[in-house]
């Protein structure tokens, strides 16, 4: 379908959120193809029923934060499994951009959550006042604002073992140390975790965003899975890019 954006809003420099006068049937961690006049189609989480929110990091990107109110822009979905609500107290564990999708999350979920968000600056941080009124520790890697460290440097001091579910979305390599701590708590079975690769069909036919040894697909199975399936896959090993490389990543 065919959506204009009607509202647009600079979060920071480098990330929009552009609303639509249009709601999703969606649950949260879905995401939708969004094809950008002149660019690529590629995959974004839906920050609430009827936004995307896009950090610039590269010309897709980018180009979407020059999109004015009004833009038609073309839009398949929502796809993929989204997360599942789960009763008793809940934490949500956000790294970056990875915020966007938790935003509707925490929306959703609305009651007993705490959540952990951390970025490098206190520039980065997204929909600052709205989780401000929720249960939430604030992290910077400089010390600008809030705890000073990393996600992982929280958690490692938190008591985990109260949380009947934890939701998480943050950069692979926050992903890839969060599966190891959540291993030696014991606590994999109850996370659900979303994650991205390079996505063509988002529909489950072209096999680019499939993870190894399982095949999973993130656009069909995923993007969330169980935290026990990530442990034993390529999830912070290595993926590949749109002709099928594999790309080892680097700490
Ligand atoms: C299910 C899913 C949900 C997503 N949700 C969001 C979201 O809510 N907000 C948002 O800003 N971005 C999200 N992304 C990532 C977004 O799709 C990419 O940032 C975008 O495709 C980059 O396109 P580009 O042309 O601007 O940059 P490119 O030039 O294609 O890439 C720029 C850099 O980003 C890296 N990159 C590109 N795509 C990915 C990816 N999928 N995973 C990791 N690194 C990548 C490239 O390797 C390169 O280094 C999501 C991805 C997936 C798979
Ligand atoms: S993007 Fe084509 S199978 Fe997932």
């Amino acid at each position: 379908m065919y959506i204009r954006i009607a509202e647009k809003v600079m979060e920071n420099p480098e990330t929009v959120t552009l609303y639509f006068s249009y709601e999703f049937p969606s649950v949260p961690g879905q995401f939708v193809m969004v094809d950008v006049p002149g660019k690529e189609e590629i995959p974004v989480s839906l920050s609430s029923e009827s936004s995307i929110t896009v950090k610039a990091v590269g010309d897709t990107t980018q180009k979407m934060l020059n999109l004015g109110k009004g833009t038609i822009v073309g839009i398949r979905g929502p796809y993929g499994n989204g997360f599942k609500a789960v009763e008793g107290n809940k934490l949500v564990v956000g790294g970056g951009i990875g915020i966007a999708p938790l935003r509707y999350l925490v929306r959703w979920l609305e009651r007993d959550i705490d959540v952990v968000y951390g970025v490098k600056t206190v520039k980065e941080f997204i929909f600052f006042e709205e989780l401000r009124a929720k249960n939430v520790v604030f992290i910077t890697e400089n010390g600008s604002f809030g705890e000073k460290g990393t996600v992982i440097d929280i958690l490692e001091s938190m008591d985990l073992g109260k949380y009947d579910q934890i939701y998480v979305c943050g950069p692979e390599m926050m992903i890839a140390s969060i599966l190891n701590l959540f291993e030696r708590e014991k606590i994999l079975p109850l996370t659900q975790i979303s994650v991205e690769r390079y996505m063509k069909c988002g529909i489950g036919i072209c096999g680019s965003c499939c993870i190894d040894p399982f095949g999973l697909r993130v656009c069909v199975e995923g993007p969330v899975f169980n935290g026990e399936i990530l442990k034993n896959s390529e999830i912070g090993k290595y993926h590949r890019n749109g002709s099928g490389r594999k790309y080892v990543w680097k700490n």
